[in-house]
């Protein structure tokens, strides 16, 4: 008999078609996200679940999943899955590292260009058909050249945000343990961009309250494309609303897919539905990467990409 293998969400055929050739999938077309009682009815039995960072893969799930061998998350960000819980019933569970490092960075630099050159605003005018042509002082930015950017959180996706920035004229500074690295307190105060690539823990929960904001240049942007927890939204408009500082530009929230409602109303801050990893290619490749540790483990062998 096949392992039993439980996918909460679509993924692309092709790797869908690696995973059935090996396994009894459950459900076969798995179209939109699943309930939280889909998942705790559908998990026992299964041998490997599949999950998105959507699922709460808490210790009623895990409970529920008794003969689960893997969890693999299709992301890089495990918050979603309460791993020490796993490990105590043996369970291994898996990420998807590497693949989404280009592309959240190539998007975490979008951001920081949409507002510092104000893209939001501009597209907003001229929707709204109120563009009454060009004009020499409108919608002035900020050049990136010779800037300041503050990466917090210097792992894969930080570095490679740096490096990116480097083509931009960046300076960058960073948090971090290695002998470049800036504290915190002295980055947020000097950087006239600061981005968040931290992973969610307790310790970096919030990190971004108002003690913190009250730190940053009253000229400098908040980018997050990591967690939403990471900021404290109630702050960052706070911030926002007593112009400790010039901007933002967010891809996740605190309790998403809720936004905090002023921040519709405010026109510096630009709004993106955690877009991070969303290319055709990259979430191919998460997809895989979450197919192969899978199928690794139910063959016996080591995961590819255990979480640590
Ligand atoms: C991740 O991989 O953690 C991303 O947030 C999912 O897009």
């Amino acid at each position: 008999m096949k392992p039993q293998v439980l996918l909460t969400r679509k993924i692309p055929s092709s790797v869908l078609a690696r995973l059935e050739a090996a396994c009894d999938v459950d459900p076969r077309y798995a179209g939109a996200a699943m309930s939280r009682d889909d998942l705790l009815a559908r998990v026992p039995g299964k041998q490997a679940l599949l999950a998105m960072i959507t699922d709460s893969v808490d210790q009623a799930v895990i409970e529920a999943g008794r003969d689960l061998k893997v969890i693999a998350n299709v992301a890089v960000g495990y918050n979603n899955v309460d791993v020490a819980a796993a490990r105590a019933r043996g369970i291994l569970v898996t990420n998807t590292p590497d693949v989404l490092t280009g592309a959240t960075a190539d998007f975490t630099l979008a951001l920081i260009l949409a507002i510092t050159r104000r893209l939001g605003e501009g597209e907003r005018i001229v929707r709204r058909r109120e563009w009454p042509g060009w004009a020499f002082d409108q919608l002035l930015g900020m050049e990136l050249r010779g800037r300041q950017l503050g990466i917090v959180g210097f792992g894969r996706i930080g570095r490679a945000v740096a490096a990116r920035a480097e083509a931009f004229g960046m300076r960058v500074a960073h948090t971090g343990r290695d002998v470049e690295a800036m504290p915190l307190d002295r980055l947020l105060s000097t950087s006239d961009v600061v981005s968040l690539h931290v992973p969610l823990t307790p310790d970096t929960r919030h990190l971004m309250d108002q003690a913190a904001f009250a730190r940053m240049k009253r000229t400098a942007y908040l980018v997050n494309t990591s967690r939403g927890p990471v900021v404290d939204e109630a702050a960052l408009v706070w911030a926002l609303k007593n112009h400790l500082i010039a901007g933002a530009a967010l891809d996740v929230y605190e309790r998403e897919p809720d936004i905090h409602p002023e921040l519709f109303g405010v026109e510096n801050v630009v709004l993106a539905p955690h877009l991070g990893s969303a290319t055709t290619e990259t979430r191919t490749g998460m997809a895989d990467l979450a197919v192969r540790n899978v199928l690794a483990v139910l063959s016996g062998a080591p995961p590819l990409t255990p979480v640590p």
